[in-house]
């Protein structure tokens, strides 16, 4: 499934009145986040946000994230959220306006395609979005996420997770495809093999917890870009420059004009 899907999906699920779309809509906002993202009690310390840093958060939903996190640290700049769901955002930024936050700045826009400069955000979270990507969508998103951290910069994401019981598995894969269709659970050894396939050099288990609702296992991941200093400590930038100089000589060297021939020397 396509992720302009997927937004359609959601945005269907959102407007119609059944009894599932009204269940989701109310975990989506700042009191239903608090019950399926318990850890987010803990998050601004777990995560040390400070002030300064530039936050997004991908598949923002309503903000709810955001906001519970802004009213904590009270960013200097606005953080950053994103959604393919049209209806998602626009009770979010309802929310947003009628709090009288301008902390918060909501952008539709694909986790694969993020429309913002390399090198961007200090800080990244993205909560229960990589089941609907396959794959290949999962490489293209933490390639994109990689591209837009800042060096120094690291992601935290979450997602519901596989139990070791397939009928398990299935009826949960059940009920979290209610309104939209894709629902793929990975454990922690798939996301961070995609991880590292997409160029991430910092993949570590995040541990959040608790996760209290729905009472299904949860997968949390921590991927970073390492400052640059790092890579100059561990001799991965000197590798890196000279293997840039190397080549910058050889261009240099294919480019000089041949010395005239004046014949043999007297
Ligand atoms: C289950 S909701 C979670 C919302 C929010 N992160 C939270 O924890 O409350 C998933 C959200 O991700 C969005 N989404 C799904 N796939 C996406 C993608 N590829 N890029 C951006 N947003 C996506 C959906 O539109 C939806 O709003």
């Amino acid at each position: 499934m396509t992720e302009a899907t997927t937004g359609r999906q959601y945005d269907r699920w959102l407007s119609g009145r059944s009894l599932t779309g009204l269940g989701f809509s109310f975990l989506a906002s700042v009191p239903g986040s608090m019950i399926v993202n318990t850890p987010v009690f803990q998050l601004d310390k777990n995560l040390v946000l400070k002030p300064e840093h530039r936050v997004l958060d991908v598949g923002c939903g309503r903000a709810s994230l955001l906001q519970i996190l802004g009213a904590r640290v009270r960013f200097q700049r606005p953080a950053v959220g994103i959604d393919l769901s049209r209806r998602m955002l626009s009770v979010g930024r309802q929310e947003v306006r009628a709090a009288g936050r301008s902390d918060v700045e909501l952008v539709q826009a694909a986790g694969t395609a993020m429309p913002f400069a390399s090198d961007s955000f200090d800080v990244a979270t993205c909560s229960y979005v990589v089941k609907h990507l396959d794959d290949k969508g999962l490489l293209s998103f933490l390639r994109e996420l990689l591209r837009v951290l800042k060096p120094g910069g690291f992601a935290v994401i979450w997602e519901f997770a596989p139990t070791g019981s397939n009928v398990l598995n299935a009826w949960h894969r059940w009920l979290l495809s209610r309104g939209v269709e894709t629902c793929n659970l990975r454990g922690y050894g798939e996301l961070a093999h995609a991880a590292t396939s997409a160029g991430f050099e910092w993949v570590e288990n995040a541990h959040l917890r608790p996760f209290l609702l729905p009472p299904i296992p949860r997968v949390s991941i921590v991927v970073g870009k390492p400052p640059e200093e790092w890579r100059e400590r561990t001799g991965l930038g000197r590798a890196r420059r000279a293997a840039v100089e190397a080549a910058q000589a050889r261009a240099a060297a294919a480019a000089a004009p041949t010395a005239p021939d004046t014949g043999p020397a007297p």
